[in-house]
């Protein structure tokens, strides 16, 4: 069978983003493509978008996948922290609408060579782009059990996160954990799931913990946000899916802090920062997938989405 990516909320994404003809739109995370053949197909017969994802792969998929658009859709293989620099030289330096919807498409979860699930067989890499940074084999061989925790604790916070660091660090010495399968035993060995919590597997956490780290996730989505406030002309839609809380954290703060503008302690009697709303939100926050929706496309389980409007300064 032919593995498919399902774009998430993707009705709800489409509102927010309503792209019309001539409209100029990016997709920071490609991936399968779904969310920007709505687009495309939305915004015909001349708007265009600029397809980002770090992912060779995602990117050589979708080239012959949409290629029936032509020039319209326009791909970079590159990190979305760098669209800043990317799009304006792209030709997409003032656009109507910017999409990210985070984390990994079921293309990466599938391939077993990636590492990202935890019936891989192959190298424990995760790495979006397989060819910068270091892959997470090389964390769990390398950082010692204190190092490894903070890691778990810090990005997927696991409770246990010393007890799982010091097993990986002692059987390590033993045999390599360099496989997404050994992993998991070593992890689903040193902390069993709770009875009633079988159905999620122990080492969930550890896996999304070690798969931020070596994608530097958090950072990358501190730095695109940023960047699409210089993107985003008066009117232009952001609309950010994300899939824990920590992600989701940084958005709402992010969403919140230039709603307001000015961040002067309030013990100031006037102003002097200067900053003035550059964002207001755009529906409800968040918004959460429907339960049919979750049966028909179980990723969007924990989707959060946050939509908000670039304003004029
Ligand atoms: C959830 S998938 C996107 C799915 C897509 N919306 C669709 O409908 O097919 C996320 C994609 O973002 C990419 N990605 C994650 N972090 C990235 C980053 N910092 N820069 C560029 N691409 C990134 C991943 O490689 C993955 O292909």
């Amino acid at each position: 069978m032919e593995v498919g990516h399902l774009p998430v909320l993707a009705e709800e994404v489409m509102t927010i983003l309503s792209p019309r003809p001539g409209s100029l739109q990016i997709d920071c995370t490609l991936g399968g493509g779904g969310h920007t053949e709505r687009i495309l197909e939305a915004s015909s017969p001349n708007g265009r978008v600029l397809g980002l994802d770090a992912d060779p792969a995602a990117i050589d998929r979708v080239r012959e996948r949409l290629a029936r658009f032509g020039d319209r859709l326009v791909l970079r293989n590159a990190d979305f922290r760098d669209v800043g620099t990317v799009a304006p030289a792209a030709g997409f330096a003032r656009v109507d609408g910017l999409l990210l919807d985070l984390g990994l498409s079921s293309f990466q979860l599938a391939d077993t060579e990636r590492g990202f699930g935890f019936r891989a067989g192959g190298r424990l890499d995760m790495r979006f782009d397989p060819a910068r940074g270091v892959p997470a084999s090389e964390l769990v061989a390398t950082l010692d059990a204190a190092a490894l925790a903070d890691i778990f604790r810090r990005y997927g916070e696991e409770p246990r996160a010393l007890r799982i660091a010091r097993a990986i660090v002692r059987d390590r010495a033993i045999a390599p954990v360099d496989t997404a399968e050994r992993l998991a035993a070593v992890v689903e060995r040193a902390a069993p799931a709770a009875p009633g919590r079988r159905r999620v597997h122990p080492a969930t956490r550890v896996f999304q913990a070690l798969r931020i780290a070596v994608n530097d996730e958090l950072g990358a989505l501190e730095a695109v946000l940023a960047a699409a406030m210089d993107l985003l002309q008066p009117g232009g839609r952001l609309v950010v899916l994300s899939y824990h809380s920590l992600e989701d954290r940084i958005v709402k703060r992010f969403v919140a802090t230039e709603r307001k503008g000015c961040i002067c302690p309030p013990e100031l009697p006037v102003c002097v920062c200067g900053r003035v709303p550059r964002l207001r939100a755009v529906g409800p926050q968040p918004v959460m997938a429907a339960p049919d929706d979750v049966t028909s496309n179980p990723r969007s389980r924990s989707v959060r989405m946050r939509a908000a409007e670039r304003i004029a300064a």
